[in-house]
């Protein structure tokens, strides 16, 4: 049997969960579920294993912490396993104004949707590369085209994410690995009780994270550099480059009020 397998951060619920239930039906590789909440993870588990009968390991960490995507990396090794397809899903957002955010929130933000995603990235690289196979997905966002008031540094760790996976997916290319960047728009998961937009204009029309997680691993699967989903998000990025860019930020300003 392969020691290959797929990672999935923040697969205990909304996108990554569906993410993890769509792969568990399409591809017999093992999964690795990671997230903090163990309960979540651990149903989810056994209810792939049951469905599916594949190899599905849980690990629960805080990828926030300094030196978690180490621990994530050797965690993975000691269950005998080899990543060969790495999905960076886990992450937040804080909706407010930046000045009035919490530093050690901010903090944390950049640390779980920079760091530890770019950690990760850098780690299974060298593998992929020896291997001449491997997959990485990284989750941006919509916000990741233009800067966003309310959701300034949000939007700013998700651009870092798109600029970071667009630059891997030209670099890997020639060596056999397929690099992906899913810039989703609204999605209707936890993330915005967290972010605390639950109400606002921006939570009108939203996608479902089936239908998000469908289309990623498609782009996934053909190695499409940047996904962006939803029929309504698809042209964002278009006018943004037409518009002038104080004038999309006011645009995101009034959409994110
Ligand atoms: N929903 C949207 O409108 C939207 C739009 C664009 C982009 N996105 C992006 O999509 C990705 C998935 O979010 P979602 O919408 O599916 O929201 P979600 O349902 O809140 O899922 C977030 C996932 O990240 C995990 N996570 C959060 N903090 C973590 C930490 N410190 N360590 C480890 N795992 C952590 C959560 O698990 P635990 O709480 O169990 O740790 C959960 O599984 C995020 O990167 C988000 O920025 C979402």
């Amino acid at each position: 049997m392969s020691n290959l397998a797929t990672v999935i951060t923040g697969a205990s619920s909304g996108i990554g969960e569906q993410l993890a239930k769509q792969l568990a039906s399409q591809e017999p590789q093992t999964l690795v579920l990671v997230a903090r909440r163990a309960e979540k993870l651990n149903t989810l588990a056994e209810q792939l294993r049951q469905t599916h009968s594949i190899r599905v390991e849980v690990i629960s960490l805080d990828l926030e912490q300094v030196g978690a995507a180490q621990q994530l990396v050797k965690a993975v090794q000691d269950l005998g396993l080899e990543i060969d397809t790495l999905i960076n899903n886990a992450g937040f957002g804080l909706n407010d104004l930046f000045a009035d955010m919490p530093l050690e929130r901010i903090q944390g933000m950049m640390q779980l949707n920079m760091v530890a995603l770019t950690e990760l990235c850098h780690a299974v690289l060298p593998a992929m590369r020896q291997r001449k196979q491997g997959r990485i997905m990284n989750i941006a966002s919509i916000a990741a085209f233009q800067s966003c008031p309310k959701f300034a540094a949000y939007a700013a760790t998700k651009a870092y994410v798109l600029s970071l996976s667009e630059a891997l997916a030209y670099e890997e290319k020639t060596n056999g690995i397929k690099v992906t960047a899913i810039c989703p728009g609204a999605t209707a998961t936890a993330f915005h009780d967290v972010a605390g937009t639950n109400g606002t204009l921006l939570t009108k029309i939203m996608d479902s994270a089936e239908d998000v997680a469908r289309s990623a691993l498609k782009a996934l699967n053909t190695g499409k550099p940047v996904l962006v989903t939803g029929a309504i998000n698809k042209p964002l990025p278009f006018f943004n480059r037409l518009l002038p860019r104080q004038c999309v930020v006011w645009v995101a300003g009034k959409i994110n009020q």
